[in-house]
């Protein structure tokens, strides 16, 4: 992390886990284990049906929402969706787009990700941008050019001026659940490999967007990756489900240079 140059960020993934209550039992739990500030900027991203619980719970704690992901659409016929509107004023203020689980379990395309960005942006949500390559890709070296790939048609039309509303997380699939953890240098490649597109993408601008890690992140081992120079958070999903875990990994995010 280097926090003179960009805001630390620490995200939360419940995915499809947590029922109403769950929200104020964390907040209860993560404000007694808190470490003291100042902190990273902190956002949590829980199930569309939680984020009026959430709102309402972390108003007190220096937690954001966010949701996991937003149609394409605004509104209309287009059962079962939510719209970026929608969420916006239930009180998220970030959206999840493009996590591996949606690319792969739910067909989203790259250009659906565009899409889920741009109208993101247009009601007014920051955005956290999923990028990862599959095992296979990796297996032969060819991970950098796949999330060139990803970035690029993502952030086809995005407006260099929203570059303050954009946070990178990479997110090597074969690390998402699975305990695998990618090591502190092969994460230090892909966020500097990420800084760079960034750069070519948008410009100047392109500087202060924070690129976060995900993958197996946990309280053991969030020191050595947000000590990486490039790392400046971290993306969490089964050890952000537990305030105790959580709270550990924001307090390695305090301390990392
Ligand atoms: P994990 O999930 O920390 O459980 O590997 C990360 C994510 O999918 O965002």
């Amino acid at each position: 992390m280097n926090t003179d140059l960009r805001p630390a960020l620490i995200g939360g993934n419940w995915k499809l886990n947590g029922m109403p209550g769950d929200c104020r039992a964390f907040a209860a739990e993560l404000a007694k284990k808190l470490p003291e500030g100042p902190f990273p900027e902190i956002v949590l991203a829980v199930p569309y049906l939680l984020v009026a619980e959430a709102v309402e719970t972390f108003r007190s704690l220096p937690v954001r929402v966010a949701v996991q992901n937003v149609s394409v659409y605004e509104s209309g016929a287009f059962t079962g969706e939510i719209s970026a509107q929608q969420a916006k004023a239930a009180g998220a203020e970030w959206t999840l787009a493009g996590h591996s689980e949606r690319r792969q379990l739910f067909g989203d395309t790259d250009a659906d990700v565009a899409e889920r960005i741009k109208k993101a942006l247009a009601a007014g949500l920051r955005v956290m941008l999923c990028v990862g390559e599959p095992e296979a890709v990796r297996a032969e070296g060819g991970q950098e050019a796949w999330v060139t790939n990803q970035l690029t048609s993502a952030l086809a039309d995005f407006d260099s001026a929203n570059a303050g509303r954009l946070a990178v997380a990479y997110e090597p699939i074969w690390a998402i659940g699975t305990g695998h953890t990618a090591t502190p240098a092969d994460a230090q490649a892909m966020a500097a490999h990420i800084r760079g597109c960034l750069a070519q993408l948008l410009g100047g601008s392109g500087a202060a967007v924070p690129v976060l890690y995900g993958g197996s992140v946990t309280p053991e081992n969030a020191g050595s990756l947000l000590a990486c120079p490039d790392v400046d958070g971290a993306l969490v999903g089964g050890a952000s489900l537990k305030a105790a875990s959580f709270a550990s990994i924001l307090a390695a995010a305090e301390v990392a240079p």
